[in-house]
């Protein structure tokens, strides 16, 4: 496997097992405030990130590019998902990063979309 798909998959598994953990901490409390936190650390972690890693896996694609994917959409969630918490919290100062972390996920995705667009000019005919 391509080192860029493990990096993929380990930031990935390490947003589902903090993801799950945090979810079984909100379900044990039974505060269930920060569960928009939770869910972005699943979807826009564990699963966005193991797909992403999927297809550099399949593609073979990868290159700078997919190292920029890497750390855009990584450092994203990474940031997002603690500013989202204090944002839920009250705290009106996580909004700036937020925001930011937000761009930076969303710019992750532009580079993947790139890149899977960009297969296009190799792919084989069905
Ligand atoms: C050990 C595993 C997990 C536990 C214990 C758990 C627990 C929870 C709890 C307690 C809630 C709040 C429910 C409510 O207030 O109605 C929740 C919401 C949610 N969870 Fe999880 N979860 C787990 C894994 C996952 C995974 C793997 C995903 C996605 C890949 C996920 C996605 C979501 C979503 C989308 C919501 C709704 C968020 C919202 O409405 O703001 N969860 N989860």
């Amino acid at each position: 496997m391509p080192r860029l798909s493990l990096a993929f998959f380990s930031a990935g598994a390490l947003c589902g097992l903090s993801g799950m953990i945090f979810g079984i901490v909100m379900a044990a409390s039974g505060d269930h405030s920060l569960s928009p936190a939770h869910a972005h650390l699943n979807l826009v972690g564990w699963a966005s990130l193991a797909l992403m890693g999927a297809f550099y896996a399949v593609s073979g694609a990868g290159g700078r590019l997919g190292w920029i994917n890497f750390f855009l959409s990584t450092l994203g969630v990474a940031l997002m998902v603690p500013s989202l918490a204090y944002y839920l919290r009250g705290v009106k100062a996580a909004e700036p990063i937020l925001a930011g972390s937000s761009i930076l996920a969303a710019l992750g995705m532009l580079t993947f979309v790139i890149v899977v667009l960009s297969r296009w000019k190799t792919a084989k005919p069905a």
